[in-house]
């Protein structure tokens, strides 16, 4: 006897993610030591990228170049669908301000406390628009972060994960659009490096922020990376999920994974 199944429901237009940050064929020199000579990468809207690669490989000059520090010496880097070389510095701030950027460091003020830290950059000139609206604005990255009782708080009276998560509710407080982390783990203990990486998902889900995340640490690599990319010989020497890398056949790939 025949079965009649209902058919199967169209799938669900899945285009292309939007592109909002490319990296192309991007070369950076400083006298002989040839750092970055062929770099490609993109970037989607809602993607986590974790950018690999051994020390001294050029992942914080390939950071800094992306955020207008350093220039790259040929190559061309778009970031929300402008050519960072073409901007000047009045329009490459104000890019700036829609890439939100975790230093190492967390680089939080000593001398303020957590809400004056989460205001500083609001004052800026284009965002005056958020004026009137700064105590909703620091309440709110406080507790996408979990800590909504540390307003009055001194930096000192945290412990190294809790400045983590503060530094991470600055940059939040700008809505960016893209977010760049140095080495958002590093020099946390495991267990606090792990509530980190889980955070870093959440904002993801939660404002679908594309994130570019330089990490050596596997644990953190696995837990928020969609995407994996190895920089290697100044290029990107293989890409792929954290389980296509894991099982790569080149040793150079692989040799993270274990
Ligand atoms: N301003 C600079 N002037 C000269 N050389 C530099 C400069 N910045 C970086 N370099 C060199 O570029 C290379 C890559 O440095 P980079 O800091 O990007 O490495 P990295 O991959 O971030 O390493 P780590 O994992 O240790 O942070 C190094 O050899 C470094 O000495
Ligand atoms: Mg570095």
């Amino acid at each position: 006897m025949k079965t009649l199944t209902a058919p199967a429901p169209p799938p669900a237009p899945t285009g292309p993610a939007e592109v909002v940050l490319t990296l192309e064929h991007i070369a950076k020199s400083f006298g002989d030591n040839h750092v970055l000579r062929d770099f490609s990468l993109d970037l989607h809207r809602g993607e986590n990228v974790v950018v690999l690669g051994k020390s001294g490989s050029g992942k914080s000059v390939l950071v800094k170049c992306i955020i207008g520090l350093l220039r790259p010496d040929a190559g061309r880097i778009t970031v929300l669908g402008q050519d960072i070389s073409t901007l000047d510095h009045e329009a490459m701030d104000q890019l700036r301000a829609k890439l939100g950027f975790l230093f190492q460091s967390n680089a939080l003020y000593d001398s303020m406390t957590v809400r004056e830290n989460l205001l500083f950059p609001l004052r800026r000139q284009w965002l005056a628009d958020r004026r009137g609206k700064e105590k909703e604005l620091v309440q709110q990255a406080l507790e996408d972060v979990g800590l909504g009782d540390t307003a009055e708080k001194m930096p000192a009276e945290l412990s190294g994960g809790q400045r983590k998560r503060i530094a991470l509710a600055r940059t939040l407080i700008l809505q960016p659009e893209i977010i760049l982390y140095d080495e958002p783990t590093t020099g946390l203990d495991p267990i606090t490096a792990r509530e980190i990486s889980g955070l870093i998902r959440e904002v993801q889900q939660k404002y679908q922020t594309a994130a570019f995340i330089i990490s050596h640490d596997m644990d953190s690599v696995r837990l928020v990376a969609d995407r994996v990319a190895l920089l290697a010989d100044g290029r990107c020497y293989a890409q792929g999920t954290y389980a296509e890398l894991a099982k790569h056949e080149d040793p150079r790939v692989h040799d993270f994974f274990i």
